[in-house]
């Protein structure tokens, strides 16, 4: 077994990568050259990816792809996305296409707010606390107006704080549950700095307020920090057409197609296992928009998934239905990002990024990414309810399979001719490439 290495952020780049490679890679001089060969060249571009996280010791890339010819509110937009799963960018091309050819998608904001939470422990009579919180609640507001100064004149600030008593989950556990309007920027960092200044002024108050704590005993803060469940920072996105205009090029009725990807939605709101599924397929689109344009998809699957169960029951993020011989499906769904702050003006593709999206605002850019998780979730549907989800998943991932068996340029073409008319699947790649090269 490895010795465990003390100073390990301390070592220079080379060291850590000569550390690692030599321990636990059995080629270390190939490793050590395979992960320099994908540093950038630009050393100050290099330093800047470096500096994002600690013990960097290469990048790690992925695909960065655009999904042209979405209609948003009527305006057309070509989504970037940053996704490894070779089916993805093209389903949400194909989707745009349609609903493009429809009418397009319209995508309005349910509303904007943020919360945070200072948990805190405190044993003695709460109406008294009740009346301690009342009075510090304008004390927190002015201890942390320096933190707020630059967010109010932007429009944001503190909406609200109330003290939440959840003494009934937990004995003596009480929260300060705080709303926040942040704008463009997502505002972690905003708020996590509020929140701390909060518990700081309820810990200070909390000393000199009449029998508070003398009688009763001590306020414990346990912890201060944004909640990523933001379902009041929500969107929805929508597209709705005639029934009859649904035809479907699979050779479906439009009231054929209509009804399965009614029936389709409804399964994934009543049953978990086809829910997480259909869900993460929406992720899909939304997940690669996020990470193109720099924002955190962790807290955004985090949320997401937390909405989907908010009934009690995991079900569907869509809805779908048919009314008056219109199909309608919508997605409805918290988002929390921003366009402002954070990786945005420092990574220059997800600079690129917000750039082919013609700079949008922190709203703007809800829209479009809700968009791009119902255009997600409509283009797997249609393909499960039609032909089967493979075959276009196969026809993208022909070229990792052909790139594993090392194909050049020339047999590449030649197999994505041949499987134009043959189904894909590993083993009759095999057999055609050799057969192929063969001849
Ligand atoms: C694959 O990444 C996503 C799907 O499984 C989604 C779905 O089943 O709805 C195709």
């Amino acid at each position: 077994m490895t010795a465990p290495v003390e100073g390990f952020s301390k070592l220079s780049k080379e060291a850590k990568i000569r550390w690692i490679a030599s321990r636990y890679t059995t080629h270390p001089e190939a490793t050590e050259a395979l992960l320099k060969r994908y540093w950038n060249e630009d050393s100050k571009l290099q330093q800047l990816h470096d500096e994002f996280i600690e013990n960097t010791i290469t990048n790690f890339y992925l695909p960065l792809g655009v999904a042209p010819n979405f209609l948003i509110n009527g305006k057309l937009y070509a989504i970037p996305m940053a996704i490894e799963e070779s089916s993805v960018v093209a389903a949400a091309s194909k989707a745009a296409k349609f609903w493009l050819e429809r009418g397009g998608f319209k995508a309005e904001i349910l509303g904007t707010e943020k919360i945070g939470q200072v948990h805190f422990l405190y044993q003695g009579n709460p109406e008294l606390l009740k009346s301690f919180i009342s009075y510090l609640i304008p004390v927190m507001k002015q201890d942390a107006s320096s933190i707020t100064a630059n967010m109010e004149k932007r429009g944001g600030g503190i909406i609200g704080i109330e003290l939440r008593d959840k003494t009934a989950d937990i004995p003596n556990y009480y929260q300060l549950h705080c709303r926040f309007e942040t704008r463009d920027a997502m505002g972690a960092n905003f708020i996590n700095s509020c929140l701390e200044q909060f518990s700081a002024s309820l810990l200070r108050e909390a000393q000199n307020y009449d029998g508070l704590i003398k009688d009763q005993g001590d306020i414990e803060v346990l912890m201060s920090i944004l909640s990523n469940y933001t379902p009041n920072c929500r969107v929805r996105a929508e597209v709705s057409c005639p029934v009859k205009k649904l035809d479907e090029e699979s050779g479906l009725s439009g009231d054929t197609f209509a009804r399965k990807l009614v029936q389709a939605v409804s399964i994934a709101d009543n049953e978990p296992y086809r829910a997480v599924t259909h869900n993460k397929g929406i992720m899909n689109g939304i997940d690669a928009v996020v990470l193109a344009t720099g924002n955190d998809f962790r807290a955004v699957e985090a949320g997401v998934h937390a909405y989907a169960a908010r009934s009690g029951q995991y079900r569907s993020l869509t809805r779908a239905e048919i009314q008056g011989g219109q199909f309608k499906f919508t997605l409805e769904i918290p988002l929390a990002l921003g366009t402002v702050g954070g990786l945005t003006s420092l990574h220059p593709l997800v600079k690129l990024s917000l750039e082919i999206l013609q700079h949008p605002s922190a709203e703007e850019l809800m829209k479009i990414v809700a968009v791009a998780g119902l255009a997600q979730n409509f283009g797997a549907l249609r393909s499960l309810v039609t032909v089967g989800i493979q075959q276009g998943h196969m026809k993208m991932h022909l070229l990792n399979i052909l790139n594993q068996m090392g194909a050049s340029k020339a047999e590449k073409e030649a197999m994505v001719n041949y499987f134009k008319t043959h189904t894909v699947s590993h083993n009759e790649v095999v057999k055609a490439l050799e057969a192929h090269r063969s001849n």
